[in-house]
């Protein structure tokens, strides 16, 4: 087989990669390593920047998102006793949606499929060779066993944080920052409506607790764990009391459902650079990954096939090298800002024992809910700093 851009991961960056490339006419093979189903079923992210909304949009993907994705025009930031909304139009000019990762997933695949393009799901094997050619070449072998070869113009290694990508870069010419936190996140989907109209982060000294939503009947929660807890532990009546314990707030109560999905996540910041070499491009997780707080690893995936799409489109449709070799510069710099947000968000709102540190915590918090300028630092990064 012959494409011109071998992309590896069914993920939302090898799909949106995708999309944009055949938008502008440029012919790309997905390859993904697991089902259909299940990777529309995998529960993430749920909050979508505004650019990541209008990038979308331009792929000719937003008409269920604009239909049925939730508008929200700002946070409330809580610490005991005190439950503040800030205005993100009024601070920088932006909303963000709720529409979950699940939903963007199927709206990408729907299209391709529709389209007549190609995905190979249940792929095994994945191999990549020749990158420092220009005819790089992966191998593996399709859902009947049958050994394949894909032979490309460009790899897109868009495989996630545990894909074979990454490690194609020589060691020698690779750098990695990596930073661990002391803390994970319980996550549940509940068949309930909401009990806010917008998210809700809330500090508390037994440890920060989130409320999201990915409908007017589903809502998205999050407790602070320790890395090591099992779910076992953690009955629905335990998860229940402790995420109401965590937002409690004069006058309001935290309605209960069904819980349809339950996860613990860890928590890490890691960034790889470069995102480039010879002919293999790498993008989303397979090349950074934040803590969920400043909600920012959908968002950066985005981001990142964003640019890489107007960097193949020359190289491959024009034979202009000049934004290929930019790239790894270009997504790095946003990489950046965003580790750094969602290390901000998450030293600010997470429970470490330390009696100091939690002092440090609530005096930021009051200051971010008090002061303009704090507030509208929070939410140019929150809603997303424009792409360029
Ligand atoms: P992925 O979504 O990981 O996609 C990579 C794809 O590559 C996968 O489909 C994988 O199956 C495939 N693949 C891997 N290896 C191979 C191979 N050998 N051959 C072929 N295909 C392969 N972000 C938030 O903002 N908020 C959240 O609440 C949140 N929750 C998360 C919970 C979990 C459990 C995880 C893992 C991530 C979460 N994230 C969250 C982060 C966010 O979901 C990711 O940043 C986003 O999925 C990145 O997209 P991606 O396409 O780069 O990678
Ligand atoms: C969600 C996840 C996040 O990490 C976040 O900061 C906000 C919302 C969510 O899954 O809805």
């Amino acid at each position: 087989m012959r494409t011109q851009v071998g992309i590896i991961g069914a993920g939302p960056a090898g799909l949106l990669l995708a999309q944009l490339l055949a938008v502008r006419g440029i012919d790309s093979v997905v390859l993904e390593n697991r089902s259909r189903d299940y990777v529309q079923a995998r529960i993430r992210a749920g909050i979508l920047e505004q650019g990541t909304v209008d990038v979308l949009t331009g792929a000719g993907v937003g008409e269920r998102l604009h239909r049925e994705g939730l508008r929200h025009d700002g946070i409330y930031l809580q610490y005991p006793g005190h439950r503040q909304h800030l205005d993100f139009p009024g601070l920088c000019g932006r909303s963000v949606w709720a529409y979950g990762q699940t939903e963007v997933v199927k709206d990408l695949i729907g299209a391709r499929l529709a389209a007549g393009q190609q995905i190979e799901f249940e792929i095994s094997g994945t191999a990549l060779h020749d990158l420092e050619t220009d005819r790089p070449r992966v191998t593996y072998a399709d859902s009947a066993g049958v050994q394949q070869v894909l032979e490309c113009d460009v790899v897109a290694g868009c495989d996630g944080f545990h894909g074979p990508s990454r490690p194609m870069l020589p060691a020698a010419l690779q750098q990695t920052w990596v930073r661990d936190y002391p803390f994970a996140w319980l996550g549940i989907l509940a068949d309930v409506a909401p009990s806010t109209d917008e998210l809700i982060y809330a500090w508390h000294p037994d440890g920060f607790a989130l409320h999201s939503m990915r409908s007017p009947s589903v809502s998205r929660l999050y407790l602070q764990v320790d890395p090591d807890e099992r779910l076992e532990s953690w009955s629905d009546d335990r998860i229940w009391s402790e995420l109401q314990h965590r937002m409690a707030f004069e006058g309001w109560q935290l309605q209960t459902g069904p819980i349809t999905d339950r996860s613990i996540t860890p928590m890490r910041s890691f960034v790889s650079a470069p995102m480039r070499h010879g002919r293999l491009f790498l993008a989303g997780d397979a090349a950074h990954i934040v803590p969920p707080t400043g909600a920012k690893g959908l968002n950066l995936a985005v981001a990142d096939v964003t640019v890489l799409c107007e960097a193949l489109t020359e190289l491959l449709a024009h034979g202009r090298a000049g934004l290929a070799d930019t790239y790894s510069g270009t997504a790095l710099r946003r990489v950046w800002r965003a580790t750094h947000f969602s290390w901000w968000m998450t030293s600010m709102l997470h429970a470490s024992g330390d009696d100091f540190e939690a002092q440090l915590q609530l005096s930021q918090l009051r200051y971010v809910t008090s002061s303009p300028s704090a507030a509208q630092s929070l939410a140019e990064n929150y809603t997303g700093l424009p792409l360029r």
